[in-house]
């Protein structure tokens, strides 16, 4: 605790709000980065400097364990700098990268790249999964113990066509992963699906966008996350789910849970707020792997996934494109010839909030969702995701009440490409702090590229 210490800052005039609940009119006082208390503001010690969030709420800074940042090798789509401008701008304050680059992460060596990199240029704290291909099983132990947040395979083919390991190389890979520390995380989607479909189509000429909806079905998902969970059973290997996007997909999670599998799971907010309607509206932008659902398994994602508690996370998957590789002015593009995903570090906050504002989550909720639980999953909490005395002084405030409409041209990554645009929340950042410092003061990006850190455990050192 803070003893008789002077605190270096004092944030007040707020409410707060943890996994565990609200506390109304209480501040939060920092020493060297750190939280020191929260409580009353008479609680709290003496700080050299008062900041007043003039009555907004203070939640543990939220944490996006999904973000393309695109380099090494991609950086015309996006570059630390720019998706961690983007991630303070959208209240976040931990971005966890994929490794789905050129080349890929996929060894130590070139691990220590993503963090040289991300040590010179990104705006808030960072960590970085690392891939598991059929070639780099024996470098499994070595990733694990270099500060990596977790590993990931494609099962299906995305962005970056990457081969997926065979299913004994991926039972193998499992067993040592089961071995460390650390949880492997899946873009779940049977391939061969996807293959058979995405051909027949193609054959057929079918180049609209909704053939690739119809090409990677809520069949492809459930398959793959029932075998990962079998084989998960069998190896004692604790795994993840990205972006799980359909309520079959999340009633087979949960009944792997049920049995005993230590699986987690993330959805995105774009699989909760859309349904498929949105990829006939607006075509090739709204294309993503895996695909936006009808409003049947929407409702299921919604029941099962939120209101049962299947879920354990919220992210953005945030998928930089160029406007004309998404096909932005040209209707006319093959669904085929556009690559999958979209921008989302910016509206993941509104769109979470806005749901709250309906009622449909409750804000305790939305920070297990946000913060606590990808803090808890990826080795970062209690460091991250909580307010506890001690913790990285990591804050998001929004005003949950202001009402906005996204133009897509107002947003910092390099691509703006996203079937959000147009679209109206309830619910806005108004400053984000990471490590005591404000990086993002409700109109600008105040923190130099280069102020984050790696928030994964020091073990890289
Ligand atoms: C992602 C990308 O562009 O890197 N695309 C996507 O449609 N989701 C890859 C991925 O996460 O599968
Ligand atoms: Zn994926």
């Amino acid at each position: 605790m803070s003893g008789d210490r002077i605190a270096d800052r004092r944030y007040v005039d707020c409410d707060v709000v943890t996994a565990e609940g609200r506390m109304d009119d209480v501040g939060v006082a920092v020493i060297d980065g750190k939280i020191a208390s929260v409580g009353r503001v008479d609680s709290l010690p003496d700080a050299r400097r008062n900041v007043s969030l003039e009555g907004n709420l203070l939640v543990p800074g939220i944490i996006d364990d999904h973000v393309h940042t695109r380099t090494p090798g991609h950086e015309y789509k996006e570059d630390w700098e720019t998706a961690t401008r983007s991630a303070a701008a959208g209240g976040i304050t931990t971005v966890v990268a994929m490794p789905n680059t050129d080349p890929i992460i996929d060894r130590v060596s070139r691990l220590d790249s993503v963090y040289e990199t991300a040590d010179a240029d990104a705006c808030v704290d960072y960590a970085t999964h690392v891939v598991v291909t059929s070639e780099n099983l024996d470098r499994i132990p070595a990733l694990a113990g270099a500060g990596i947040a977790g590993f990931k395979v494609f099962l299906g083919i995305t962005f970056g066509d990457i081969t997926a390991p065979t299913d004994g190389e991926l039972h193998a890979a499992m067993g040592a992963i089961a071995e460390s520390d650390r949880r492997l995380g899946f873009h779940e989607e049977n391939d061969e699906i996807r293959a058979y479909l995405e051909g027949k189509f193609r054959e057929e000429g079918k180049t609209d966008a909704i053939y690739h909806n119809r090409s990677r079905p809520p069949l492809a998902e459930v398959e793959a996350v029932s075998r990962v969970c079998l084989f998960a059973d069998d190896t004692d290997c604790p795994v993840h789910m990205f972006h799980l996007s359909s309520g079959s997909a999340a009633e087979a999670l949960r009944d792997w849970r049920q049995r005993g599998v230590d699986a987690t799971a993330e959805t995105c907010p774009h699989y909760l707020w859309f349904t498929e309607d949105v990829v006939r509206d607006r075509g090739t932008v709204a294309r993503v792997q895996p695909p936006l659902r009808t409003a049947d398994e929407v409702e299921r994602l919604w029941s099962v996934g939120i209101d049962d508690g299947a879920l354990d996370c919220i992210a953005t998957d945030h998928a930089p494109h160029t406007d004309e590789e998404k096909g932005v002015d040209n209707p006319e593009k093959s669904v085929w010839e556009t690559p999958g995903g979209f921008v989302g570090l910016e509206t993941q906050v509104p769109a979470m909030l806005t749901f709250a504002d309906e009622g449909r989550v409750t804000l305790p909720e939305w920070v297990r969702l946000h913060s606590t639980r990808p803090a808890q999953i990826w080795g970062m909490y209690p460091r991250k995701g909580s307010l506890l005395p001690g913790t990285d002084a990591d804050f998001t405030v929004v005003d949950p009440d202001r009402e906005w409409t996204l133009d897509r041209t107002s947003l910092r990554s390099k691509s703006t490409a996203t079937p959000f645009d147009g679209e109206s929340f309830v619910g806005a950042v108004e400053r984000t702090v990471v490590r005591g410092e404000v990086v993002y003061d409700g109109d600008d990006v105040t923190a130099s590229p280069g102020y984050g850190t790696l928030a994964t455990p020091a073990d890289k050192d």
